[in-house]
Formats: C-alpha cells, sequence, structure tokens
C-alpha cells in the first residue's frame, strides 16, 4: 500500500510535467484549440496530487496501525 501511494504520487507529477509541456507544445505551435482539454486534465492531475498529498499521512499512520495489530 505504501509503495502504491508513493507511485501514484510520483506518477500524478509525471502527468503534471507532461500536461504542462503539452500546454507549451500548443503555444509554439499555435494550437490554442488543444489548450482547454490539457488544462481541464492539468487540473485533475493536480488536484488527484493534492489529494494524495493530503492522505500521505493519515494512509501511512492506517498501514503501519493495521501492521502492528
Ligand atoms: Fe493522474
Amino acid at each position: 500500500m505504501l509503495k502504491n501511494t508513493f507511485a501514484n504520487n510520483a506518477f500524478e507529477h509525471f502527468e503534471i510535467a507532461a500536461y504542462k509541456l503539452l500546454l507549451s507544445l500548443a503555444d509554439i505551435v499555435g494550437l490554442s484549440s488543444a489548450k482547454p482539454l490539457l488544462q481541464a486534465s492539468l487540473k485533475e492531475e493536480e488536484a488527484m496530487a493534492a489529494w494524495i498529498d493530503q492522505n500521505i499521512d493519515s494512509d501511512t499512520s492506517s498501514y503501519v496501525k493495521a501492521q502492528a495489530a
């Protein structure tokens, strides 16, 4: 479970970087029509990264308590 949380957190940040890069590319090539969907996806990834960040402590604590029981 802890490894999954670690990997999921890393992957969300990978996705955030990817969408930011795609938004830059859209600007460079003048593909503004792609930007709203890219921005929507970026916001989803940022929201998930924030959720993971907010839950790491409680998830880790729950895991340790379950293992200790
Ligand atoms: Fe994601």
